[in-house]
């Protein structure tokens, strides 16, 4: 069975968290349109069994994978590294791997691990891979997020909850660094043909939270009937990766339907602050 139309034929797209739930139902809906399909894993293994499942599922077998850890910059930088050397231009990043975690949980970096896989990923690999996103525009970068950023804070005393951890004030804050980071991307990216857009995809049933209890767990349990699929999930970050309406449009929150996010994710000041500190924690000069 070949792909369903090849609108994305000749394109190149990495998806991260393409193992499960969104990012797979992300990366099975551009490979369906005919793209080169990247699937970001931390699990081999895994990312090869997803290979074959979109490649049955659509008909196409231009998938590759990149594996990296997420949670851990030396093996985000390595991925990064493995993949410009396969592919000098890239036309798409969805990122969408992440996480809940109920309890504090530190990376091999020392940082908190919502707050690493969750915003400082997303932070590490887009700059990583902008020279390929350059090299492959128009291009686009499109952020997976949350609603949960409006309420939401910066803790800038407390990055990451080594004083007072909350599980809940960790997803949100990471949730809040996404929109922070779009808009301060987008910005910086004015003029060089490179797009940074973000979503919120709404309630998903999908693998997020699981087995990890507490309130969060007990709300994801309780929703789950009344949740979307992550092919629904999943249409929005197609279509702000793929639509031709979309071309060239950035800074731009679609939660369903074009959507507005809180005063505070428009903050100049507060997106240059947190770039900083993230461009620190990375060792990136950017
Ligand atoms: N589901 C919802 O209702 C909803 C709503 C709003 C926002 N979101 C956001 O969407 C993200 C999760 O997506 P999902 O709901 O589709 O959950 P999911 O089914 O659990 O998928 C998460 C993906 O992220 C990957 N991942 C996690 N940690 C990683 C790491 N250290 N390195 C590389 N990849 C890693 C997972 O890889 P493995 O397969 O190896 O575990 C998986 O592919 C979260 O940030 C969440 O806050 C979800």
């Amino acid at each position: 069975m070949p792909p369903s139309n090849e609108a994305m034929k000749g394109k190149v797209c990495l998806v991260t968290g393409a193992t499960s739930g969104i990012g797979k139902a992300t990366a099975t809906g551009l490979a369906a349109q005919g793209a080169t399909v990247v699937i970001g894993c931390r699990s081999r293994e895994k990312g090869e069994a997803v290979k074959q499942e979109i490649a049955r599922a659509t008909g196409n077998n231009s998938l590759d994978l990149m594996v990296a850890d997420l949670a851990s910059i030396e093996s985000t930088k390595k991925g990064a590294a493995d993949f410009l050397a396969r592919y000098p231009k890239l036309n798409v990043l969805v990122n969408q791997a992440g996480l809940f975690l109920n309890q504090r949980v530190v990376t091999p970096d020392g940082l908190e691990t919502m707050f690493a896989v969750n915003h400082l990923s997303y932070f590490l690999l887009t700059n990583l891979l902008l020279p390929a996103l350059k090299a492959g525009a128009p291009s686009r970068v499109v952020n997976g997020s949350g609603g949960i950023e409006a309420i939401a804070k910066i803790h800038f005393d407390d990055l990451q909850g080594e004083k007072k951890f909350s599980a809940m004030k960790s997803i949100a804050q990471s949730k809040l660094g996404n929109f922070l980071f779009t808009y301060e991307l987008a910005r910086r990216l004015e003029g060089t043909g490179v797009t940074a857009t973000i979503m919120h995809p709404g309630g998903v049933k999908t693998e997020l939270g699981k087995g990890q209890g507490g309130l969060f767990g007990f709300a994801m349990w309780m929703m789950r009937p009344l949740m979307d699929t992550p092919e629904k999930g999943a249409d929005t970050l197609v279509w702000l990766a793929s639509s031709p309406e979309m071309e060239g449009v950035s800074g731009y929150y679609v939660k369903r339907k074009p959507a507005k996010s809180s005063a505070q994710s428009h903050d100049k000041e507060l997106a240059a602050r947190l770039w900083k500190v993230s461009a620190e924690l990375c060792g990136l000069n950017v």
